[in-house]
């Protein structure tokens, strides 16, 4: 049996989704189990779902009245959307059928529940149950890989017996795994809690003159996605970026700047507070010896540039009298293991995270190698969010490790 919740003061508030399919019969047991270890849970329906299973089941099991209807007039305010999902803990979809995922994925609200999934501001987990050919489809699986970015959990399906009679991949996990799923996701401390982690991402702009300048490629995705993790797994994430196009994500603070010496500047005033240094920028590594106020004006012969090197950033927080937990990155076109071995040495950091920089720069999806005093950890293709929380995992075991190096 499901471990139960300590007391009434901490007990978790669960909103059940519940669709329309056959496995919505597996759901009354869930509620069961869980009500049993102290969780409230506020069930939603879909119309489709009362087909299968009625609302009287969830109400006598929950204890809680039903909700179905977007426009219930006996919802506080009429607002039933956020209301609901103002107090909970987590949403579980259980069953989750193609057409939710589909609606979910692109963010639609024509219902209840996907207008409290839309509204909400707790994690969202699902467990989908579907016909093995409509798990199958390329837009169910392009759907699910959407969830997956956006970080909804999906828990399921299982292979097996389908109620249609045919074999295959679809059939919702048993309501004591769903239970068991419930449980982690409640009992998890955030892995990062109380830790405070500075980042620099995107690509730093060397000033030429008034028009021009020198930057190195990078969209600034995988920093982003560290500290969208970093701030998913607890921790107060300060995020200073260089020029990029993308929205900023939920942080702490928020610093943008342009050059390498506004990013080194940055980093100096807030690193004394940082627990963990994530150098993700692209720095570029020289800028020009004498800026000039007033366009460079074109003319026939050659232009010589005087470059100088810029400060190594990451190098100069590693070597401060008592450095945060560092981490790098190394970008290299060729011999990457051996170059990045030779940069964790040579900036003195426990760990740096390799990547071909032909298959990085730009792209959603990428491998990285985390080399560390134990060797090497392939995290193997998948999209940066997702490779951001394997990242922040194994930072984290690092972090906590008895022969944590600093
Ligand atoms: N870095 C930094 N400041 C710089 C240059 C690099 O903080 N001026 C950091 C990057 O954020 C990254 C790591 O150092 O974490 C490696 O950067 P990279 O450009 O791959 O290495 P370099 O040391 O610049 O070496 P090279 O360009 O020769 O590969």
């Amino acid at each position: 049996m499901m471990a139960a919740y300590a007391s009434s003061a901490s007990k978790k508030r669960l909103i059940l989704g519940v669709t329309g399919g056959v496995a919505a019969y597996k759901v009354a047991e869930l509620v069961r189990l869980l009500t049993q270890s102290g969780v409230d849970v506020q069930t939603v329906m879909t119309q489709a779902a009362c087909r299968f299973v009625g609302p009287v089941t969830f109400q006598s099991l929950t204890g809680n009245p039903v909700y179905i209807d977007l426009w219930d007039a006996n919802a506080l305010h009429n607002m039933a959307h956020i209301n609901l999902s103002r107090d909970a803990d987590m949403i579980l979809t259980a069953p989750a059928s193609a057409d939710f995922i589909a609606k979910l994925a692109h963010g639609m609200a024509d219902d209840l529940l996907t207008t409290l999934c839309l509204a909400r501001d707790c994690p969202l987990m699902i467990a989908p149950a579907m016909n093995r050919q409509m798990w199958e489809n390329p837009a169910t699986q392009r759907n699910l890989s959407l969830l997956r970015q956006d970080g909804i959990k999906i828990v399921g399906p299982a292979s097996g017996e389908q109620a249609c009679g045919e074999i295959g991949m679809g059939r919702m996990l048993e309501a004591d795994e769903l239970a068991e799923a419930v449980r982690m996701v409640f009992q998890t401390t955030p892995l990062l809690q109380g830790k405070k982690v500075l980042l620099t991402a995107g690509p730093t702009f060397e000033a030429i003159d008034a028009v021009r300048g020198i930057s190195n490629r990078s969209s600034g995705k995988m920093g982003y996605a560290i500290a969208q993790a970093a701030a998913e797994a607890g921790a107060t994430v300060t995020l200073i970026s260089g020029p990029v196009c993308l929205a900023p994500p939920a942080v702490s603070k928020f610093i943008a700047v342009v050059g390498s010496e506004d990013m080194l500047r940055a980093v100096q005033a807030e690193i004394a507070q940082a627990d963990i240094f994530i150098s993700v920028a692209a720095v570029a590594d020289y800028r020009v010896a004498q800026y000039s106020q007033q366009k460079i004006k074109k003319s026939a012969g050659k232009l010589l540039l005087e470059l100088v090197p810029t400060v190594d950033i990451l190098e100069t927080v590693a070597n401060m009298p008592k450095p945060p937990f560092c981490v790098g990155f190394a970008a290299e076109t060729e011999n990457l293991e051996k170059n990045a071995a030779i940069k964790r040495r040579k900036k003195n950091v426990p760990l740096v995270v390799a990547n071909l920089a032909q298959d990085a720069i730009g792209s959603d999806q990428n491998e990285l190698i985390l080399l560390d005093d134990a060797g090497k950890h392939i995290l193997s293709k998948a999209s940066k969010i997702e490779q951001a929380r394997r990242l922040i995992k194994h930072i984290h075991l690092l972090y906590n490790s008895p022969n944590k190096k600093e």
